[in-house]
């Protein structure tokens, strides 16, 4: 029997936005501008002005509900592959967090643009819980590989931005991590052998575009369901 109406059904079940990495839309000029030698020949393999141009907006993942983190790097904008930044733009609706998460390539500095957005960091074991709150004009550092969080904690939109030294960052959210071990590890982990991890962890939710609901109370401050 034929795949073929079976990845047409893959296509129609799958949420669109189940993707949660950023695809490389176009990975030979990613290695055409590696291989140019000179800045010269860089400029002549980005002849076109559409090349220098990312347009935040019209991203796929751009959204305010709950949320979102787009991302321009070497992946989704390649005139970035070789100059070691990615920018995003940090998209929260009412309430809406993004997860705890770590980069582990890059130190991420982010300032907010409006808003109220309480970011959350710890830098490694032996040190404290850095808390800033990220209101306009307000900027606050998470170190490379430092777990950090943050919420909206208004009940309009927040956005921010950020800024980071790799082109190629990486992310890796905790939860979505730690639940892709071993089970009975998970348990014993958490020291509690009576714990059900399995049910302690159904929702997590996917990735997806970054970010997701954030606390009990901002959702009842702001009169949203989750
Ligand atoms: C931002 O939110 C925090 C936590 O809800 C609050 O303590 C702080 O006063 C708020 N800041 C501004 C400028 O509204």
């Amino acid at each position: 029997m034929s795949t073929l109406p079976h990845l047409l059904l893959a296509l129609f079940i799958l949420p669109p936005l189940a993707h949660a990495v950023d695809r490389t839309i176009n990975p030979a000029l990613n290695a055409q501008l590696k291989l140019d030698a000179t800045n010269l020949d860089r400029h002549a393999t980005l002849s076109n002005d559409e090349a220098w141009r990312f347009d935040f907006p019209s991203q796929q993942k751009y959204t305010f509900s709950p949320g979102s983190v787009v991302n321009a790097n070497a992946a989704t904008f390649p005139a970035l592959t070789g100059i070691g930044m990615t920018i995003a733009m940090l998209n929260l609706g009412p309430c809406a967090m993004l997860t705890p998460h770590a980069h582990p390539r890059a130190t991420n500095v982010v300032v907010a643009i409006t808003g109220n957005t309480t970011s959350w960091m710890v830098g490694e074991n032996g040190v404290g819980t850095v808390r800033v709150d990220l209101v306009a004009g307000i900027l606050t550092i998470f170190p490379m590989g430092s777990l950090h969080a943050m919420q909206n904690n208004g009940c309009e939109n927040a956005q921010l931005v950020s800024a980071l030294n790799s082109e190629d960052t990486g992310t890796i959210n905790y939860l979505n991590s730690l639940y892709q071990l071993p089970h009975d590890m998970i348990r014993a982990a958490f020291g509690d052998a009576g714990l059900d991890v399995d049910e302690l962890g159904k929702g997590i939710p996917a990735v997806g575009t970054g970010s997701v609901l954030g606390s009990d109370e901002c959702l009842k401050r702001c009169g949203l369901n989750r």
